[in-house]
């Protein structure tokens, strides 16, 4: 089972989704009469855009996203890569990026980047989670459900080797998890 892998929780499954309820008030109260395209970053967006679209009692439109940096991650040349484009028109839209975390920068920099080239009418992130000790690039949610210090999480749609995401909160994995990899 998954829970006897989790050394710590970080935020509790119901902290999680009081924090997705106040964001998703904010949130519509700025939207609900734009239309916005609500495009979720593949995979780790997953279960955060699930439970703040459900949240947000407003019309809008889901699309989703994959991309992955270029190489080996920890050396990252910051290039980022389209896995999966949108299917959707971007142009005069008002888009809502929502990410389970900003780390670097990058992601969300090269994806902000790439919807204003595409004449996007407005671009803002909302992520669950930021880890500002992680950024490299200048980048910067408009609406964060927590921050995490510099320590690898996992939960709620954050991954250790693709596994974990569906865990319901967010943790830290036992070091026993990592050593035996
Ligand atoms: C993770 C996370 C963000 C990104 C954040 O995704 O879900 O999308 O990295 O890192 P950055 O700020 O340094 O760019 P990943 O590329 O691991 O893909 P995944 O969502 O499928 O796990
Ligand atoms: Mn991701
Ligand atoms: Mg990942």
């Amino acid at each position: 089972m998954l829970e006897k892998d989790i050394e710590k929780t970080f935020y509790s499954e119901q902290q999680i989704q009081e924090r997705v309820a106040v964001l998703g008030e904010e949130i519509s109260r700025e939207y609900q009469d734009k239309f916005p395209l609500v495009v979720g970053i593949l995979k780790g967006a997953v279960p955060f855009l699930s439970d703040l679209v459900r949240a947000m009692p407003i019309h809008m439109e889901m699309d989703f996203m994959d991309v992955s940096s270029y190489g080996n991650a920890t050396v990252s040349s910051g290039e980022v890569r389209i896995l999966k484009d949108l299917s959707t028109v971007v142009e005069g839209r008002h888009i809502i990026l929502v990410e389970d975390i900003i780390d670097s920068g990058r992601t969300l920099k090269y994806l902000v980047d790439l919807l204003k080239h595409r004449k996007a009418a407005s671009v803002k992130i909302v992520t669950m989670l930021d880890k500002p000790e992680g950024r490299v690039v200048d980048m910067a949610a408009d609406y964060v459900g927590f921050e995490v210090p510099n320590e690898f999480v996992v939960g709620y749609g954050l991954d250790y080797a693709e596994d974990y995401r569906n865990l319901p909160y967010i943790g830290v994995l036992k070091p026993e998890i990592y050593e035996n990899a």
